[in-house]
């Protein structure tokens, strides 16, 4: 297998070494090569060069080359690096030169390699085609989710359920909100599967719980108010607590309206910003009945959001027309307005009826489950990689559950 990466100018390149899982050592290289006048391959300005690993992966300018495949794990093994001038119209790329080398050299700061040209290498007086010079490189590792969680990385998952009136009345059977003795309604069946899933990853297993578009035993309208009418405190004791704080609040909020997300995610998202550092990852579980009424809002929120250690999982019950959900999904088009992106895919959308059709409850919750929870791990991932963010070295302490910003009092927003 032989894979050409280019590199735009050869002092940026950046190559990622990292070795597969199959092996017992998870080692990443990332190193930093430049070209010392390199010689001249086109007529008119600089070479254009670019190196060829046998093995090698391509992703632009930076490479993740599993060590497994380049050399099987043996850091002296003997390997053949071609350097080649990038020729645009992609006809014949000149070789510059080509030097022998293995890991443990690549991975060494300051050495150096000696292009030679095979061609000119018997003529007399050639010394070489200039040298290739490692700048930097470490090993780092390649770290799974399950390392973060295990170094004390704190997962806060924060649930927010949708009090609008379009649900149907608690009382009507055939309201989403059903208060009855016999089963779970949609929302309770959502609350509960994920909730079993997550309380496992939640090391103090309390969990704040908000609801938004109801209107509270005061009159007021609110959409972000803790589900257990506590003021001073959002946190319920488990998904128990939660399933209870839900339960009673069906009783006293009426549902009310319209449709907004953007507070509950703007609420999750200030102590997201607070805690930058990969101690905390910050996940907010909405279940709705569906149509948005704040979508620009809504997607500024996520955009803004994206930049954070936080993920979004909307779950919708009932038949709604959820294509909005699709938009925020964002999983083939990238989430951008006025003039900014979502720097990731933070947003899981799952319609509860895809899972309600066949099986027993027990398959149910877990099949919604998995499909629920299949995204964080990867946006976890993409936040802690993005921000050269390894598992801490000392087992983090639990958290104080009264820590956070004193802004996260939610307010009641004039409808
Ligand atoms: C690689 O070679 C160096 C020196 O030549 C030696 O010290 C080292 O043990 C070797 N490492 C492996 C993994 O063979
Ligand atoms: C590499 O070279 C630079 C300057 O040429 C020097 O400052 C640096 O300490 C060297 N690094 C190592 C690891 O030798
Ligand atoms: C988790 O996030 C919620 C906001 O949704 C916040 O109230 C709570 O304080 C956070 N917990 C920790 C330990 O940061």
């Amino acid at each position: 297998m032989l894979v050409a990466t280019r590199v735009a100018a050869l002092t940026e390149c950046i190559l990622l070494v990292r070795t597969e899982e199959v092996l017992a050592c998870n080692d990443v290289l990332v190193m930093k090569l430049c070209g010392i006048k390199l010689d001249k391959k086109d007529t008119f300005g600089k070479s254009d060069p670019f190196l060829v690993f046998y093995k090698c992966n391509e992703d632009q300018r930076e490479m993740r080359i599993p060590v497994s495949s380049l050399c099987n794990g043996d850091v002296n093994r003997t390997l053949k690096v071609e350097c080649y001038d990038w020729d645009s119209d992609g006809s014949s790329h000149d070789l510059i030169g080509v030097c022998i080398t293995n890991v443990l050299e690549l991975s060494t700061p300051n050495s150096t390699f000696e292009l030679k040209h095979p061609k000119k290498a018997s003529k007399k007086k050639y010394t070489n085609s200039r040298t290739i010079r490692v700048e930097h490189a470490r090993m780092i590792k390649n770290y799974g989710f399950l390392d973060y969680i295990q170094a004390g990385v704190q997962m806060n998952f924060t649930v927010a359920i949708d009090f609008t009136q379009s649900n149907g009345h608690p009382s009507d059977p055939r309201s989403l909100h059903y208060i009855n003795n016999v089963g779970l309604n949609q929302y309770a069946t959502a609350l509960q599967s994920v909730g079993n899933i997550i309380q496992d990853y939640d090391s103090d297993k309390m969990f704040p719980a908000l609801g938004f578009g109801g209107k509270l035993p005061d009159g007021s309208v609110s959409h972000e108010f803790f589900l257990n009418l506590n003021p001073g405190n959002p946190f319920c004791a488990g998904i128990g607590g939660v399933m209870h704080a839900y339960q009673s609040a069906i009783r006293s909020v009426a549902l009310w309206g319209p449709t907004n997300f953007a507070p509950v995610i703007n609420h999750v998202a200030r102590f997201a910003a607070a805690m930058r550092d990969g101690t905390n990852y910050f996940v907010l579980l909405i279940i709705t009945d569906g149509v948005i009424t704040d979508m620009p809002q809504t997607v500024q929120a996520v955009i803004e959001a994206s930049y954070l250690p936080m993920s979004i999982i909307i779950v919708g019950v009932g038949n709604a027309d959820f294509s909005a959900m699709n938009v925020l999904d964002a999983d083939n088009k990238v989430l951008s307005a006025r003039g900014r992106s979502a720097q990731r895919d933070i947003v899981q959308f799952v319609p509860l009826r895809d899972y309600l059709t066949s099986g027993d409850n027990a398959m149910v919750q877990a099949r919604l489950a998995k499909a629920v929870l299949a995204e964080v791990p990867d946006q976890f991932l993409g936040y802690m990689r993005r921000h050269n963010i390894e598992p801490p070295k000392q087992r983090l302490a639990p958290q104080s559950i009264s820590s956070g910003p004193s802004s996260a009092q939610p307010s009641a927003p004039p409808m």
